[in-house]
């Protein structure tokens, strides 16, 4: 019997071309899996039956929408996590995922590999890769278009003379990644960084343009900084992301296009729908602005940024990893209230919160009747916080104050 090799399966030319390659150039038996978290509405039949017809031995289709949303989503949400301030991370927290279901079917199949359809020039490979070195050091791991050095023209010609369907349709000039949390488009006309992203990249959000004029509201309950409900209804996860991403796309809202910085090293211009996770992010944060401290803020904020690139670099599941996700998970216990958000032609505006753990303090915030801030307290409080300013002005000199703006070095 030939050794064998789970595939992760998207079920385009490529990932087909790759149960072909695989077999003659490894001569190993292939089976398939496909995880659905939620991107585009995919007939899972008929992928399973193009697997087969390809030449797999065998081909898994696997709803990971639950796991996807609750393992991967949510604690990035509790984290904040936005790479470079920007991206939500969709297709980084997809990749971790889908590795584990290939470890865990080729443990199920006896299978001595994994592979996967990445190429060699972006962060999937890494994310891939570096989970399946950490969950299942002794897998091999092939990834074939990262081996094959074939061009697009000598894939379609592999393909032709294999009988492998190429899709009649002229190729949409995109690559696109698209799961729950966002739709990650790239290449094409988006490789000059100074071109607008045309309509046409666009498939889950309107033009703000062209988007309602009368703006739509959103209240989302949190507990523990996970959302758990959406105009007063209680919702799973995977109903509350998809109709918001209904709801949010419909407004606009979510267009994210950003110069990044690839792990390997290059620079490259994505651009990202988002509608879902860029209201839940706003709705989060805050609450969080109203139910933590200051200084718990402060810190937070320090560890989202570490966060998000663990989960940009394919560092998912590490010991820093669980460490980190510790903490957050200890910050949420009392992010719990409800966010009042607007959606009006490509924004999402935070305008009204509410929290049953509020450190808001409206008698103390009061300028009107009701006022219990004891102001003379702050005379107190200015003359020592004060007071190392005060003592240097007077022995070290006054500075700064006869030429503010250093007119004077110019
Ligand atoms: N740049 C994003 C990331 O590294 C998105 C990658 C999208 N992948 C794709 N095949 N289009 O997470």
């Amino acid at each position: 019997m030939a050794d064998k090799v789970v595939l992760a399966y998207s079920g385009g030319l490529d990932t087909s071309v790759a149960i072909r390659w695989i077999n003659e150039n490894y001569h190993m038996d292939v089976v398939t899996l496909t995880a659905d978290l939620g991107g585009e509405k995919r007939d899972m039949p008929s992928i399973r039956e193009k697997a087969v017809n390809v030449g797999a031995v065998k081909a898994l289709v696997v709803d990971a929408k639950e796991l996807f949303v609750r393992h991967f989503v949510f604690p990035a949400l509790r984290a904040d996590a936005l790479y470079e301030g920007q991206y939500p991370l969709a297709t980084a927290l997809g990749r971790p995922l889908i590795a584990k279901l290939l470890v865990d079917a080729a443990a199920e199949e006896g299978a001595s590999a994994v592979a996967h359809g990445c190429t060699g020039k972006g962060n999937d490979q890494v994310r891939f890769d570096v989970t399946v070195c950490a969950l299942a050091p002794h897998l091999k791991i092939i990834a074939p278009a990262r081996e094959w050095g074939m061009t697009r023209e000598e894939t379609i010609a592999y393909a032709q003379r294999h009988g492998i369907p190429v899709p009649v349709t002229a190729e949409s000039p995109y690559s696109i990644d698209e799961n729950l949390w966002g739709r990650s488009i790239e290449c094409g006309v988006l490789e000059d960084p100074w071109a607008e992203p045309p309509e046409e990249v666009f498939s889950w959000t309107s033009s703000p343009k062209d988007a309602p004029d009368k703006p739509c509201y959103v209240e989302i309950g949190f507990e523990r900084g996970i959302p758990i409900s959406l105009d007063g209804r209680e919702m799973d996860g995977v109903a509350l992301i998809q109709e918001l991403n209904q709801v949010a796309g419909e407004h606009g809202v979510g267009r994210i296009d950003h110069v990044e910085n690839r792990l390997i090293g290059i620079k490259s211009r994505e651009i990202y729908e988002a509608p879902a996770a860029t209201t839940l992010l706003v709705a989060h944060k805050a609450l969080e602005a109203m139910t933590l401290t200051k200084d718990q803020l402060r810190f937070k904020e320090k560890v989202a940024s570490e966060y998000a690139d663990l989960m940009y670099n394919g560092l998912w599941f590490t010991a820093l990893h669980r460490d980190i996700a510790a903490y957050v998970e200890s910050t949420q216990r009392h992010v719990t209230g409800t966010v009042r958000v607007k959606l009006l032609k490509g924004n999402a505006s935070v305008v009204g919160r509410k929290s049953p753990k509020s450190l808001y303090s409206f008698r103390l915030a009061t300028y009107d009747k009701g006022d219990e801030f004891d102001q003379s307290a702050s005379l107190g409080f200015i003359h020592i916080w004060g007071l190392p300013v005060k003592i240097q002005a007077q022995i070290q000199g006054v500075e700064q104050t006869d030429d503010p703006l250093g007119e004077d070095k110019k």
